[in-house]
């Protein structure tokens, strides 16, 4: 119950780690707004979690008016500003360079890294207007942004970007009282890996020392511990989270 009278935003929260994130942060007493350009989805999340403090919010991070409407949502909801942000809306479009894309280039840049830094930016303003000396942001990087797996260029580095993005965060916001770090997760059982080809996944299950693919609790608990003041010295960390992969 360590995060009572926290206020927390999640996007991606329609599906897979942002879902569970939810689950975890209201379980430990935050309310929580769960966002995702999927209004339905999104509306799923705070049904099955059940609780009073979720509700959904209809959000596109790769939209500044979209991410400035939501600050205003939670000002004049809640009377304050998120103190904590957590990023996991994101996109894969996979495919070999010579193959790729303008659009799949642009639409996977859109969410993932733009996306990140206008929800950085827009809420870091918004909590130091609000002299929220404890914020804590928290961004879904992508341990393909260290093993840059071909079939992935728009997606890694997108992901390395949000490692840079998050670091230099970090240094920025220190002195405002808020943190920001990175999660590197390895390959989580969500409906983002169900596109993976079998072969690819049963190559990456013989590599990880674990055996599995993770669970998106797996990641969610490591979200709730960046968000809690149990982190409270942990600052401009990309954290791996793969089983060892
Ligand atoms: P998912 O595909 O299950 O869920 C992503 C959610 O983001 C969906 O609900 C979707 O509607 C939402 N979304 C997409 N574009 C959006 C936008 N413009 N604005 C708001 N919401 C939007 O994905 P998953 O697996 O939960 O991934 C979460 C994060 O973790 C992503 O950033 C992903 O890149 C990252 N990640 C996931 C891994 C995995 O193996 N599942 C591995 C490494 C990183």
């Amino acid at each position: 119950m360590g995060l009572i009278g926290k206020l927390a935003i999640v996007t991606g929260a329609g599906s897979g780690i942002g879902r569970a994130t939810c689950r975890l942060l209201a379980r430990d007493g935050a309310k929580v707004i769960a966002a995702d350009r999927n209004m339905k989805s999104a509306e799923q999340t705070v049904n099955e979690i059940a609780c009073d403090n979720v509700i959904p919010l209809k959000l596109d991070v790769s939209s500044l008016a979209s991410v400035s409407k939501s600050v205003t949502f939670s000002i004049e909801h809640f009377m304050q500003p998120p103190s904590i942000v957590i990023n996991s809306a994101g996109i894969t479009r996979d495919g070999y360079l010579l193959k790729l894309t303008e659009k799949d280039y642009d639409e996977v840049y859109e969410v993932n890294l733009k996306g990140t830094f206008l929800m950085t930016q827009q809420f870091a303003r918004a909590m130091i207007e609000h002299q929220i000396r404890n914020g804590t942001i928290i961004n879904l990087s992508s341990i393909v942004a260290r093993m840059n797996n071909p079939g992935q260029a728009n997606y890694a580095a997108t992901k390395a970007g949000v490692i840079s993005l998050s670091e230099i965060a970090a240094k920025e916001f220190g002195k405002f009282g808020i943190r920001v770090n990175a999660i590197l997760p390895g390959f989580i059982n969500t409906p983002m890996v169900d596109s993976v080809p079998e072969k690819i996944k049963t190559d990456i299950l013989q590599r990880c020392p674990m055996g599995r693919l993770g669970r998106p609790e797996e990641i969610a608990n490591v979200i709730a511990f960046l968000a809690s003041e149990k982190s409270s010295y942990v600052n401009g960390a990309a954290i791996p989270v793969t089983g060892g992969l």
